[in-house]
């Protein structure tokens, strides 16, 4: 079957936003390859007008016309949206949510055909490809971290245009679905932690003498700087870690305290936390 579009997006929040940008400046698709769907009217308006893609008030008339389509509304709109789209959608679409906390497994039985014919789940139940995706906030720079993981009816093929579609807003990785809600505990809530440690840092300057100003500028560089120098050196944290520690110096003193206000196990417990909060809220 031949689709008008390659991309629709249901519900067209922050996140869609992010994508769509995204993917616009990669240069993968083109504004009218995309169209998106959404309740607000404020919103539709606003999509259109930053990004160039037809925004629609309603979302059968978006999922039908695309061969990819991405579910962005909150969790809690799931179950209605899937009700809707079950009826329109075909097993040659590709279904991707990134809705957090929602099993493929889920979407799948909502998908596999319309509720009010329940004549027809019995013979011809439809089995949709879906595949679930969870991204983080810094979506919005374009450097999101981002699993992904298969349905029980989605191929390969169907996983790598999920990765290219992702792969515009930042770094992707592909992980077995039992371990969403890890990825849930640190990447997803990971920019709130390191925000944390940001914040620290700031207050710390700011008590020995330095304005807000410079100490959030450093303190920023810093965190960029050490992540950038692990992804291009490849080496072990370690190791670049024991490159800036000089026998009696001042690094030296700064682990020493960190490692007895137990900074590391604090981390571990913290990712320990989330997992186990993920798992009681799916
Ligand atoms: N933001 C993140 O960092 C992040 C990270 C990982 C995963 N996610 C997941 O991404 C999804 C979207 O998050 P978001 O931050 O983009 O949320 P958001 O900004 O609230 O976007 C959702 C949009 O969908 C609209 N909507 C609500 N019900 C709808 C319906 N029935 N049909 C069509 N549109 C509808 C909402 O409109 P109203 O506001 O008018 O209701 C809103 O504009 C969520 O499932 C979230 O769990 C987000």
């Amino acid at each position: 079957m031949a689709f008008l579009k390659k991309l629709a997006f249901i519900g067209a929040g922050n996140m869609t936003e992010a994508l769509i940008q995204g993917i616009l400046k990669a240069s993968l698709l083109k504004a009218d390859e995309i169209i998106a769907s959404e309740v607000s009217q404020e919103r539709v308006a606003y999509i259109h007008q930053k990004t160039g893609v037809a925004v629609l008030l309603k979302n059968t008339e978006a999922a039908k016309q695309a061969e990819t389509i991405i579910l962005a509304v909150k969790p809690q709109a799931m179950e209605m949206v899937l009700e809707e789209l079950a009826e329109v959608l075909s097993q040659d679409q590709l279904v991707i949510s990134i809705a957090a906390g929602i099993k493929t497994e889920t979407i799948e039985k909502q998908l596999k055909a319309d509720t009010t014919k329940i004549q027809k789940i019995q013979k011809n139940p439809k089995n949709l490809p879906v595949i679930r995706v969870m991204p983080n906030t810094p979506a919005m720079v374009g450097c999101s971290a981002t699993a992904i993981c298969k349905g029980r009816y989605s191929s390969d093929e169907h996983l790598k245009r999920a990765v290219r579609i992702f792969e515009a807003v930042g770094y992707v990785a592909v992980v077995n679905e039992e371990l969403m809600d890890t990825v849930t505990a640190l990447s997803g809530s990971g920019p709130a932690y390191i925000f944390t440690i940001i914040e620290s840092l700031i207050d710390a300057g700011v008590e020995l003498g330095l304005t807000r100003d410079v100490a959030a500028g450093l303190t920023i560089q810093t965190v960029k700087g050490a992540a950038r120098m692990m992804e291009e050196t490849k080496e072990h944290p370690a190791t670049l870690k024991n490159r800036v520690t000089s026998p009696g110096g001042t690094t030296a003193a700064g682990l020493h305290a960190l490692e007895k206000n137990g900074l590391r196990n604090a981390m571990i417990e913290a990712v320990i936390a989330a997992k186990n909060r993920a798992k009681e809220l799916g």
